[in-house]
């Protein structure tokens, strides 16, 4: 038996934890704590709102007293922190927003479990502070090969793995920390918070930073969802520069799958980078969403590449991100469980499937569903 905190659970990544959590776990209990900002939906979790071991909470993380409360109503000894503002074209508008939640909001948190736990007898005994970050912490890779070799070329990663890359260096867990957006500035401040728990109070935390995500329920400002949609109603794709920037893409099914092996069996104190070895260009994959949009709508494939439409790249813009998960695979032997085309091709099909769902998101629809679903319960 366990209580746990989700935050940002109405997200796009913690709606999936919440569901896998609430689905593979009947005896915790999952509370679902979210403020509802325009990225959280709770449309996202229909298909477990009314199982016996789930809860929602509408509350915002800055809010230390009704965290606090929260945590002695329900004895909470675990909580996996997802809540975030996380889009960098917002962060580079309004910082403070991003100050405020990704850093203020974790050091609430923080403090309001330790305020709970050490009132306890046992203390901190028993207990988890997981928090989830990224891999923009790291900064940017440059796309080089020491013989020259023009990019990608095979490679063998640490854990033995050959798998196509745009550089020869990675994201391992020793590197220095180096963010450029004010998102990554402001999530690498949250993750030194966490680490200063543990250092100086003994907080048992531990922090990931994952990989791009995509999958079904990401909010469309993203790349992906919002370019599948865009493609459907036949709207010009705004890629920014040259699209010759490289993202490394996980199956967000395959994060919360990580997520639930780090937080019962990750080492306290330790920091697991998560990813697939999946590196691409933002220019290939839009290339893929076209080809994929147009086969499964019966349009002849590629007819719709002339929406590719150049625009000016974003400031700041990092040139490549890539991750090195072999320390997370070696030691607690999680892998992703899908290659990229059928995970592309999964998350494409979603989309089509569930026109509904985009357009209550791009109408603003989905945010009354807090108040039809809950305001009377
Ligand atoms: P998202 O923007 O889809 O969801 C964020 C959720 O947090 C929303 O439900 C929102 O309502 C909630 N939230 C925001 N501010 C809040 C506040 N002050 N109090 C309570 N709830 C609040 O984000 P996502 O893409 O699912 O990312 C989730 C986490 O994973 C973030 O911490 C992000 O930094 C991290 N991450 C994301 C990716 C990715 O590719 N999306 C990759 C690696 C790490
Ligand atoms: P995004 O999904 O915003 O994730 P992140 O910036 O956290 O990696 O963007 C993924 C890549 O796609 C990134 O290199 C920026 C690029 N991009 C575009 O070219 N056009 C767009 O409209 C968006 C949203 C992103």
């Amino acid at each position: 038996m366990r209580n746990i905190i989700i935050t940002g659970g109405a997200g796009f990544i913690g709606s999936h934890v919440v569901r896998l959590f609430v689905n593979k776990y009947p005896n915790y209990r999952i509370i679902n704590l979210d403020k509802l900002t325009y990225a959280g939906n709770l449309a996202n979790l229909k298909d477990i709102e009314d199982k016996p071991n789930y809860r929602f909470v509408r509350m915002d993380i800055c809010d230390f007293q009704g965290v606090l409360q929260l945590m002695q109503e329900e004895k909470v000894d675990g909580i996996i922190h997802l809540a975030a503002e996380s889009h960098v074209d917002r962060s580079i508008k309004d910082p403070f927003t991003f100050a405020q939640t990704n850093v203020m909001g974790t050091l609430s948190l923080l403090q309001a479990a330790k305020a709970y736990w050490e009132s306890l007898p046992e203390k901190y005994e028993g207990k988890r502070f997981y928090h989830i970050s990224t891999d923009e912490v790291y900064g940017a890779l440059q796309m080089t090969h020491p013989e020259g070799i023009e990019p990608p070329f095979t490679t063998k990663a640490s854990s033995g793995k050959h798998h196509l890359a745009y550089g020869e260096k990675f994201f391992t867990e020793e590197l220095k920390y180096q963010p450029h957006s004010p998102y990554s500035a402001a999530k690498a401040s949250s993750d030194h918070f966490v680490r200063a728990f543990h250092d100086t109070f003994g907080m048992p935390t531990i922090v990931t930073n994952c990989s791009n995500n995509y999958g079904p329920y990401q909010f469309p400002e993203k790349l992906i969802p919002l370019f599948i949609n865009n493609i459907r109603h036949r709207k010009p794709l705004p890629v920014y520069g040259k699209g010759e920037n490289v993202r490394d893409w996980l199956y967000v099914v395959d994060h919360a799958r990580a997520i639930d092996v780090i937080f019962h069996e990750g080492k306290i104190a330790e920091t697991y980078n998560i990813g697939g070895f999946n590196e691409w260009k933002n220019i290939d994959i839009i290339k893929v969403l076209i080809n994929t949009v147009d086969r499964l709508l019966g349009r002849p494939e590629g007819a719709d590449m002339d929406l590719i439409t150049y625009v000016t790249d974003r400031a700041g813009h990092d040139l490549r991100y890539a991750i090195d998960s072999s320390k997370l695979q070696r030691e607690l032997g999680w892998e992703p469980s899908l290659q990229f085309e059928e995970g592309i091709e999964k998350t494409v099909r979603w989309y089509l499937d569930n026109q509904e769902w985009m357009d209550n998101v791009t109408s603003g629809d989905y945010q009354k569903y807090y108040d039809d679903m809950y305001k009377n319960r």
